[in-house]
């Protein structure tokens, strides 16, 4: 019952009876014991990162030291972490906000007839082939009138407590994978940058918070990071990106078409009928609206909203393609621009891996143990995309929802809240040159994780080849990716002979 407590103030004994109602009739469909909404993975980049992790609900702190991969006989420990972070939880931003607003308003205003529309109504789903959606549901009515509009516009996409554990318990996870790097001793030495945006920089204050925690520090935490948004808002340093794809509307065509088309009319279609609302007045947005109130009733409350029981499991499919559609054309590999315009932080990354690997000797200063960088789902896509992760054969459009069913472009698995892409650089000891190959086989090892599990660089055998192969392997990158001339230059955004 905690999940709707907030409803059930003493004044509302009805509204309890028609809530146990609702949950009786929905039991059937749904797993008993259940405070999470069946619809959580389907969130896009509202997810939790739990529905990532499903572990870290039993224990925040469980650490699996065996996703550190590098090969068993070559004695390596990590030298370096570079981690690229997104934000935690957050609230919805104002333009989600008064969305809401409209939505419960609607509902408030418009819902009050639980009889069926007309029979044309009727008529025109038979016509169309559909089957009827279940009708108005009195009960679930109820309930969302009385839901309380609580979010107002100054909350606009700011940092949740909620937000703040996700990534000071990802920096306590860190520290105990990483105990040489991310250690007190190294404390000055851990470099944070992060978006100018309020909620990366509560997210990264918190990262520090949790590194303190870690460390069992009582001294009160001084931040030392330092705001950089050509390196994490490289997307709007682009022009070649903003003018080509963001303000160009046909680069998001397929968005706007998936929007209008058939599987999105059907999820509207149900939910106007549930909700005894008249069709045209539901638009497609506030029917996002209801399925992001409860992904935001779950991140930021932990509550299993009321809105949730407006969608099954293919309403929420539907709506997660929709956000995937907008991930990929927008922010990965729907144009090259997309990927290029990160070119900055991958050539960031590299430099700060180079260093870190350079031989030295015993007198040299020891290398940079950490480089901690927080940004945005919108800074995360981009790089992943550059580095030729989450490619399917077959790009998404508004056409072909029923191939995509397998697709490995899913934001919510890539980019939930608190998102990370860790590059671990080992510094290795058992290399030897194998004579007959010619060729030296020691070297740094890169290790590559994402969430905290290991992901392989494409074309790669190895969870941590070594450094120089994965340099081999973005060699093209490493030669050009250059800002000015991806950016800058070209008139319209994006090149076909732009190969990657
Ligand atoms: C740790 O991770 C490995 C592989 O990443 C997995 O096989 C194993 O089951 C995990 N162990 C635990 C206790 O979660
Ligand atoms: C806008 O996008 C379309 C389709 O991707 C592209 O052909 C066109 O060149 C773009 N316009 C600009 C100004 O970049």
């Amino acid at each position: 019952m905690t999940a709707l407590s907030p409803l059930c103030s003493p004044r509302n004994r009805l509204l309890l009876a028609a809530l146990s109602f609702t949950l009786t009739r929905l039991s059937s469909t749904l797993p008993r014991h259940q405070d999470v909404p069946h619809i959580a993975k389907y969130f896009g980049t509202k997810t939790r990162y739990e529905e990532v992790n499903p572990h870290l609900l039993k224990d925040p702190f469980a650490v699996n030291r065996s996703v550190l991969r590098p090969p068993f006989g070559e004695r390596c420990s990590p030298m370096h972490l570079t981690a690229v972070i997104r934000h935690g939880s957050r609230f919805p931003t104002v333009k989600n906000i008064q969305r809401i607003q409209r939505l419960s308003e609607l509902v408030r205003v418009d819902g009050s007839s639980p009889t069926r529309p007309g029979g044309s109504e009727a008529g025109a789903r038979e016509a169309r082939g559909t089957p009827p959606t279940g009708g108005p549901d009195a009960a679930l009515q109820q309930l969302l009138k009385r839901w309380e509009m609580w979010y107002t516009d100054d909350m606009d996409g700011r940092l949740v407590q909620k937000g703040r554990q996700d990534l000071s318990h990802l920096a306590r996870r860190l520290s105990v994978l990483f105990p040489s790097l991310l250690s007190e001793q190294n404390a000055g030495r851990i470099r944070l940058q992060t978006s100018s945006k309020h909620r990366c920089v509560s997210s990264t204050q918190a990262f520090q918070d949790g590194l303190t925690e870690a460390w069992g520090s009582s001294a009160v935490p001084e931040y030392r990071h330092q705001v950089n948004d050509e390196l994490m808002r490289f997307f709007e340093h682009c022009r070649g990106y903003v003018e080509g794809v963001e303000k160009n509307r046909t680069a998001l065509q397929e968005v706007a078409r998936f929007k209008h088309g058939e599987e999105m009319q059907r999820v509207r279609r149900k939910m106007a009928d549930k909700l005894g609302v008249e069709y045209s007045k539901l638009t497609p947005d506030l029917v996002e609206a209801a399925f992001f109130l409860c992904s935001y009733e779950l991140s930021i409350k932990s509550l299993h909203s009321p809105w949730c029981f407006l969608f099954d499991e293919t309403d929420a499919k539907v709506l997660e393609y929709k956000s995937d559609l907008k991930q990929y054309w927008k922010r990965s590999h729907g144009h090259t621009i997309n990927s290029l315009s990160s070119c900055p932080l991958f050539h960031h990354v590299f430099r700060t891996l180079d260093k870190a690997g350079r031989p030295r000797r015993s007198t040299d200063a020891s290398p940079e143990p950490a480089s901690i960088l927080v940004g945005h789902a919108e800074t995360l896509l981009p790089l992943l995309s550059l580095l030729g992760l989450y490619k399917d054969l077959e790009p998404p459009t508004a056409d072909n929802y029923h191939s995509q069913h397998d697709r490995s472009f899913r934001s919510g698995r890539i980019v939930p809240y608190a998102a990370n892409l860790l590059f671990v650089l080992f510094d290795c000891e058992g290399g030897q040159t194998d004579r007959q190959a010619g060729r030296q086989t020691g070297g740094p090892r890169l290790q590559m994780l994402i969430n905290e599990s290991p992901v392989r660089f494409p074309g790669l055998e190895e969870d941590a080849p070594l450094y120089r192969d994965v340099r081999a392997l973005y060699r093209h990158l490493l030669d050009g990716c250059d800002h000015d001339r991806e950016c800058e230059v070209r008139a319209s955004g994006r090149q076909p002979n732009t190969e990657l």
